[in-house]
């Protein structure tokens, strides 16, 4: 194996320490402390799983957490007012709604209702709308978590060839604004991309977001290249027992890793970072808040 791992699990663990110490100077210097709320509706449990993962660390930083777990049939009037009322709560400095809502609630209406000084997710229009453009945003988690990670491996990415796989509003797109901000060439490539092997060669930055469990191969990455692996999916392994799962990437991790510059795991890379850079974002929206 050739690659670099990169340990984001460790490197998450640094970054929550930092953001305690924060957190216990803004409380003992401004008697203040970061509060995060976050809202659950329905019982998905992968989305169960987050939330409570969430409220553990945001606890374990010093900052208040806040839970909010709405039936699954909630109509969007009531989840609009808690999301009002949350805006309106001087306690609250970060607000995230769990997502994918239910079917039958409006997403886009709801992320555009939080106050963009408060939406620590960076989906809110105008949030996205600033990244776009370059100017002070909420940055979406997954993404900076993605990009923190290169930097600390490669110091700067300017002029390299980064190939963004999935093109979601949560990590696709903010990802590839991310990379371009960092003078990158970027290309994001999808479901209807042509040959998608080749374009994938030709990048020094692979990041797969896309969903689909080791769908990238070892021999779709270029020799040395860095491979950032979004992917969080459960597989039956039957190998560990009857009805025994386990967590893949969206890229075959021992073929990609003999080939690759440097990789991140599954799990242990991208996920724990971005839990981190949920807490890093409520303590920027509280300091903003203080002025
Ligand atoms: N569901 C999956 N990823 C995310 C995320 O980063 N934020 C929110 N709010 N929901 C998610």
């Amino acid at each position: 194996m050739a690659a670099t791992i990169i340990d984001g699990k460790a490197f998450a663990a640094r970054v929550r320490g930092q953001v305690a110490e924060h957190v216990a100077r803004l409380k003992e210097v401004h008697g203040l402390t970061p509060g995060l709320a976050v809202v659950l509706v329905g019982e998905d449990p992968a989305s169960q799983v987050y939330v409570r993962s969430k409220g553990k660390q945001t606890v374990e930083v010093g900052m208040a957490s806040f839970e909010h777990k709405l039936p699954a049939e909630t109509d969007q009037e009531t989840l609009m007012a808690l999301v009002e009322q949350l805006n309106s709560d001087p306690s609250v400095h970060g607000i995230l709604v769990q997502l994918p809502l239910p079917d039958h609630l409006d997403e886009e209406a709801v992320l555009n209702a939080i106050n963009p000084a408060k939406d620590v997710d960076g989906f809110h229009i105008s949030n996205v709308g600033l990244l776009g453009t370059g100017q002070k945003a909420m940055v979406p988690c997954t993404p900076l978590g993605c990009l923190m990670m290169l930097r600390e491996h490669h110091g700067s990415l300017s002029g390299m060839d980064a190939v963004v796989i999935g093109r979601s509003n949560i990590v696709g797109k903010p990802m590839a604004q991310l990379l371009l901000g960092d003078s990158c060439t970027v290309t994001i490539a999808h479901s209807r991309t042509k040959d998608l092997p080749e374009v994938v060669r030709r990048a020094d930055i692979v990041v797969a977001a896309v969903g689909r469990p080791e769908m990238v191969p070892g021999d779709w990455i270029k020799p040395g290249a860095s491979v950032i692996d979004v992917g969080i999916n459960r597989v039956p392994a039957p190998e560990k027992g009857d009805g025994k799962t386990r967590l893949v990437g969206d890229c075959q991790f021992d073929s990609c890793a003999e080939i690759a510059g440097a990789i991140t795991p599954v799990p242990g890379g991208v996920g724990p970072m971005t839990i981190a850079c949920l807490l890093a974002n409520t303590l920027t929206a509280t300091c903003r808040a203080a002025g």
